[in-house]
């Protein structure tokens, strides 16, 4: 029987489907370092990873590894020009979370605009006294631009949305989507800068790669509307967390929603003591469904990665299909 290692607690009927394939190694606690990580693949063949860096050092020790089946749809944890040096197969999950994952954008994009943790965190203060006519005034969402940074299946999975709300759509991309689906979300395709200064709502939901770090930066709020929010539901270190700080307390931009962040778990503290700022836990995939739709093709792409299952040799959601066969280096 092949070896693998599942590097973080996942749902346990997820763990019995690889237990009909393979020799199970399971991490239940805390997350690994990557030298324990590399010292239990030294004898592995496949692993699944839930955003653990992987790269050239981690080959070199693990010479049978030949499949990393990553549980997320990001993947900017793997270096992948060592992936195909290697000839190791990575597979992602995209797809099955892009509609909770809009949700979870909205969700937060609504929030920020509309106070609503502010709110709730003066009024379990015990400081509601009166309503007032001014009391936590936000920005409307109804009639306003949306402008979606990033426009692949999540973006315009959020774009479509919009409609409801009777939104105006612009978004930058690194190439323009087709005409057609240009067409069904009603999007304009503009530039970052044109599209920082006329969009009410920025939504995030590009991957972070090199050329994206700090794509929201001093300069980027300096175009903002003083009425605009920032919602980041891609990858921490997209936004430059010190300078958004400056950005909400100078009221540069009204309000932010971020899901994901620069070091996470370690937040910069900074972002702690600003108000008009709604924080969660990298969560925007995280209801039951979804996440049980994330393990289970991760656990699909394993099995299939490694020669095993119905579809053998045929993961459904390869990274890197060009090395699918190739023998090890
Ligand atoms: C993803 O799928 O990339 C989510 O951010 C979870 O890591």
């Amino acid at each position: 029987m092949q070896k693998i290692l599942v590097a973080r607690p996942i749902f346990p009927d997820v763990i019995e489907r690889l237990k009909q394939y393979f020799d199970v190694e399971w991490n239940q606690g805390d997350v690994l370092s990557t030298d324990e990580l590399t010292r239990r693949l030294a004898d592995k063949d496949g692993a699944l990873t839930a955003g653990e860096p992987i790269g050239s050092a981690v080959f070199a020790a693990a010479p049978r590894l030949r499949v990393v089946s990553n549980m997320a749809v990001g993947y900017n944890n793997f270096d992948m020009d060592d992936f195909d040096a290697a000839n190791v197969v990575c597979t992602d999950t995209a797809d099955v979370l892009n509609e909770s994952t809009a949700d979870f954008g909205w969700a937060l994009m609504m929030a920020a605009a509309r106070r609503i943790a502010e709110s709730e965190h003066w009024l379990r203060a015990g400081k509601w006294q009166k309503w007032a006519y001014d009391s936590f005034l936000g920005s409307d969402l109804y009639g306003s631009t949306l402008g979606v940074i990033g426009m692949g299946r999540i973006g315009q999975a959020l774009a479509r949305r919009a409609k409801g709300f009777n939104m105006q759509v612009i978004y930058h991309n690194r190439s323009r989507v087709a005409p057609e689906i240009e067409a069904e979300l009603n999007a304009e395709y503009v530039s970052k800068q044109d599209l920082l200064r006329r969009a009410d709502h920025v939504v995030l939901v590009l991957p972070y790669t090199q050329e994206n770090h700090h794509t929201m930066g001093a300069a980027e709020f300096a175009l903002m509307k003083p009425t605009a929010t920032l919602t980041n539901i891609a990858r921490g270190g997209i936004v430059d967390d010190a300078a958004l700080v400056e950005a909400l307390r100078s009221k540069q931009i009204a309000a932010a929603g971020l899901d994901v962040f620069e070091g996470e778990p370690h937040l910069n503290q900074d972002l702690l003591s600003v108000p008009n700022i709604v924080l969660t836990a990298h969560i925007a995939s995280a209801t039951e469904a979804t996440r049980r739709a994330m393990a289970n093709l991760a656990a699909d792409n394993l099995i299939a990665g490694l020669g095993e299952g119905p579809r053998a040799g045929r993961p459904p959601n390869p990274i890197n299909p060009g090395v699918i066969g190739k023998a090890r280096s």
